[in-house]
């Protein structure tokens, strides 16, 4: 494992967090209604925590000399709000899994303060999963 492998993983986590702003920019978008509104509250506020990590993942990259892609991960459009919810509890799990795993790969390379951020990530993540989860109940 070389800096290089990190760098690659932080990418496709940055690439995941862009595509994440853009989808849940999209979704509030598509949120009508009643029922959408307070899907429409929440993607709205989560979307700020994305770019949050989104410029986190950016100096990171940086800092370790590699280039920060800006280009977003591409995302499937449901337009109904239960496939959206669904959409997004998958991408949020596989965020968490993705952030765990780069977690361990900084510990092995020595950077234990990336690794508490990473898993900081991760813990997120986990909490936007959890707040889908409660709006897919009341559907
Ligand atoms: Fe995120
Ligand atoms: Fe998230």
């Amino acid at each position: 494992m070389t800096t290089q492998d990190l760098i690659k993983g932080l990418n496709e986590d940055l690439a995941a967090e862009l595509g994440t702003v853009i989808r849940y920019t999209y979704q509030a978008g598509k949120c009508f209604g009643l029922l959408g509104a307070e899907l429409r509250d929440l993607l709205g506020k989560d979307a700020q925590d994305e770019l949050g990590h989104a410029a986190f993942l950016t100096d990171v990259i940086l800092d370790l000399g590699g280039e920060p892609t800006t280009t977003p991960k591409p995302f499937e459009k449901p337009t109904d709000l239960k496939a959206m919810i669904e959409l997004n509890l998958a991408m949020e799990a596989q965020d968490v899994k993705n952030y765990l795993a780069h977690a361990n790969l900084a510990e092995q390379l020595g950077l234990p303060e990336l690794k508490l951020k990473l898993e900081d990530l991760a813990a997120d993540e986990a909490g936007h999963a959890r707040e889908l989860r409660r709006l897919l109940k009341g559907l």
